[in-house]
């Protein structure tokens, strides 16, 4: 069975002819067997003891997008019933109808079919994007699961488990996907970049990581725009195509913060606006560059983050100036001013 999902991935990933159009390389490198999938290991274990074994709980996979939860529950699927997976497995996403009548005709229809199955193995009901059904619909599911659980088996898929009803939680087995650590996400890109023979730098492959925070599906599509838009993937580019500021100035922007150096510290976030990025955009980026710079001590850290936080606030609530920026830029450079180092004039 496993044999032969992994001949049709390499059939679907390193086609032989090159087709007219290019598919989009989340869906050419969406892995295929669970053993491909990067990261959150134990609950992955999990869901291979469950491929072998059969039996599958119902079960509830939450976690932030594109941190493989879909992936997840289509190669449990794949894996559990191999052949059968057309005729045995009922997929619903967001992009379909959900509302109550989908659950008393489509699904209850689809648990009631008759299937011819391996011992130990169930049809599966993939409820893709959960979070976005109406209570009522979940609450016209409950029975249905019940009833028909000896031979029917649901997986939802959703960002927060808890906008699923709590009946349908209390049904279910829950498993959280954290969100994928930088080195996981480096690594599935370096291979792709090596299966594309993709042109990179690694302060290129760096920006990927740094804007994509743990979201695979958004690194690997960066580095698709990159690539196409630019056919080289460094730094410049990547923050071209995400279009937020380059961490790199943003950084020496707090760094003259820190040294108490205002003038040069406004005159960088000036540049920064200049290019037309937003309030948002600019201090965003400022908080997550101070949360890794590494010579800042964790002490000026803490004081620098708390006016972060402060102006990210003030600019959410929608007072998004560039003086508002600029009044955090004078905070921060005061923090580490020491006044006996001035010179009177
Ligand atoms: N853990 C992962 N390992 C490998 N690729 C992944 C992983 N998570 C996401 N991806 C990539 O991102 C794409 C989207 O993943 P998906 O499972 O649909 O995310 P979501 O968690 O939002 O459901 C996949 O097609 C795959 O290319
Ligand atoms: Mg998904």
């Amino acid at each position: 069975m496993s044999g032969e999902s992994s001949t049709a991935r390499k059939g679907k990933g390193g086609g032989t002819s090159v087709p007219a159009y290019e598919l989009p390389w989340v869906e050419k490198y969406r892995p295929a067997l669970l053993d491909d999938i990067v990261g959150n290991n134990e609950t992955i274990e999990r869901l291979k003891i469950i491929a072998k074994d059969g039996n599958m709980p119902h079960v509830i996979i939450s976690g932030m997008p594109g941190i493989g939860k879909t992936t997840s529950v289509l190669c449990l699927a794949r894996a559990l019933l191999g052949d059968a997976y057309k005729e045995a497995v009922l997929e619903l996403n967001a992009s379909d109808e959900r509302g109550i009548d989908v659950v008393r005709n489509r699904i209850k229809g689809f648990a009631q079919k008759k299937v011819t199955l391996p011992a130990g193995r169930q049809k599966i009901v993939i409820l893709d994007e959960a979070d976005s059904m109406t209570a009522g619909a979940q609450q016209a599911l409950r029975r249905t699961m019940e009833i028909y659980s000896s031979t029917t088996r649901f997986a939802f898929a959703c960002n927060q488990s808890n906008k699923i009803i709590e009946p349908l939680q209390s049904r279910c087995a829950i498993l959280r996907y954290s969100r994928l650590t930088d080195p996981q996400v480096l690594k599935r890109l370096m291979e792709i970049c090596e299966a594309e023979k993709v042109d990179h730098s690694d302060d290129g492959i760096a920006a990927l990581i740094f804007s994509a925070e743990g979201d695979m599906r958004q690194a690997i599509n960066n580095l698709q725009s990159t690539v196409a838009g630019f056919g080289f993937v460094n730094g410049d580019n990547v923050f071209k195509v995400v279009d937020s500021p380059h961490p790199i100035a943003v950084q020496a922007m707090i760094k003259s913060c820190y040294e108490g150096k205002i003038d040069s510290a406004l005159e960088k976030l000036e540049e920064l606006w200049d290019k037309g990025y937003s309030a948002v955009d600019i201090i965003s980026t400022m908080f997550r560059v101070t949360k890794t710079i590494e010579s800042l001590s964790e002490h000026s850290k803490l004081s620098f983050i708390k006016e972060i936080g402060f102006t990210h606030m003030r600019i959410l609530e929608g007072v998004s100036t560039l003086l508002q920026l600029k009044g955090c830029v004078a905070r921060l450079s005061k923090i580490n001013m020491r006044p006996e180092l001035f010179v009177p004039k």
